[in-house]
């Protein structure tokens, strides 16, 4: 990839950081995030990108709380669907590639095979719809050098995800009820760090889907931390994991039932393999 300055932004959060931890030797990684960095700051991010001129932005912010954003639909719209717009706008205009991040919330998931890249997005929550006005902040912008990413189900180090959720709650409880009538791929960070590497070692722009091989519900997911977990010796109180509905477990956001995304082009692209989900879960519990 040569020597290039990096700006990454969101820098703190989970995904950002396998980012970090995975970046080739030869790039210069420059961090931003609050409260020093804003992202709906139009202005701000002109200038600061202006002025270090890197040669490649990758885009780890979001108001990624799904729940939180129902309460808080301006500030979703603000974060995940303006704040894009102004990372490619001045990636427009310093000659920047710009990698964001988007997601299988913005899908339906009403169908019954997997999302290809240019299946038409029709997201049931305001987290997909502002995830989606982030995306085509990006296609409206001119920019052409972009890779957009969706990914779902992201786990790993530093930060909160489902993987540590189900091992506190099954420390705490001796019963869990888990759904099961939603079905999607769990991500470890570290693989689709890994990814966005490979994809910007080539110049195929434009949109991808990467998630781990493999497809689970949220309860298979959950069994399979646990036994994960019973592997390691971590002391657990669970006795009983319970598949429920989603009518069972009222959240204020609508999750797609089904988010399989096809990983196609990713694999033409890259000729690189994906690792399957437990695989590396395994892997994150080696290392946590
Ligand atoms: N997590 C998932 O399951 C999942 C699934 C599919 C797609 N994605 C996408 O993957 C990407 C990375 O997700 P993640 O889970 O790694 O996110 P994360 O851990 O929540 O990190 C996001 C980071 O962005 C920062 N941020 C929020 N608002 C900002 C603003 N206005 N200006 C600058 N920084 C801001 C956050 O700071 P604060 O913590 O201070 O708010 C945080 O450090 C996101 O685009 C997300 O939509 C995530």
């Amino acid at each position: 990839m040569g020597d290039k300055k990096v700006a990454l932004i969101g820098a703190q959060g989970m995904l950002a950081s396998q980012v970090r931890a995975l970046a080739p030797v030869e790039v210069e990684i420059h961090c931003f995030d609050l409260p020093e960095f804003d992202l709906t700051d139009a202005a701000a991010v002109a200038t600061t990108l202006a002025s270090l001129q890197p040669q490649i932005i990758i885009n780890c912010a979001a108001f990624t709380n799904v729940d939180g954003c129902e309460s808080n639909a301006p500030l979703a719209f603000l974060v995940n669907g303006e704040g894009p717009g102004h990372l490619a706008a001045a990636a427009k205009k310093i000659g920047s590639t710009l990698v964001h991040i988007s997601t299988d919330y913005v899908f339906a998931g009403t169908k019954n095979e997997p999302y290809e890249v240019d299946d038409a997005p029709d997201p049931q929550s305001i987290y997909g719809q502002s995830k989606l006005a982030g995306e085509q902040a990006i296609l409206n912008s001119g920019l052409e050098h972009y890779f957009m990413v969706r990914t779902s189900w992201l786990y790993g180090p530093d930060g909160n995800n489902f993987v540590e959720t189900i091992l506190r709650l099954a420390g705490e409880r001796d019963d869990l009820g888990i759904v099961s009538d939603q079905v999607g791929s769990p991500t470890y960070t570290g693989d689709l760090a890994e990814a966005l590497w490979r994809l910007l070692a080539t110049d195929d722009y434009g949109v991808y889907h990467f998630s781990n091989h493999g497809e689970c519900s949220w309860y298979e997911f959950a069994r399979e931390i646990i036994a994960q977990a019973k592997l390691c010796g971590l002391p657990l109180k669970l006795k009983t994991l319970r598949p429920i509905r989603t009518e069972d477990y009222p959240l204020p956001a609508r999750r797609p039932a089904y988010s399989l995304l096809s990983k196609d082009r990713y694999l033409q692209v890259t000729g690189a393999s994906i690792p399957f989900w437990r695989d590396s879960l395994q892997r994150y519990f080696a290392i946590r």
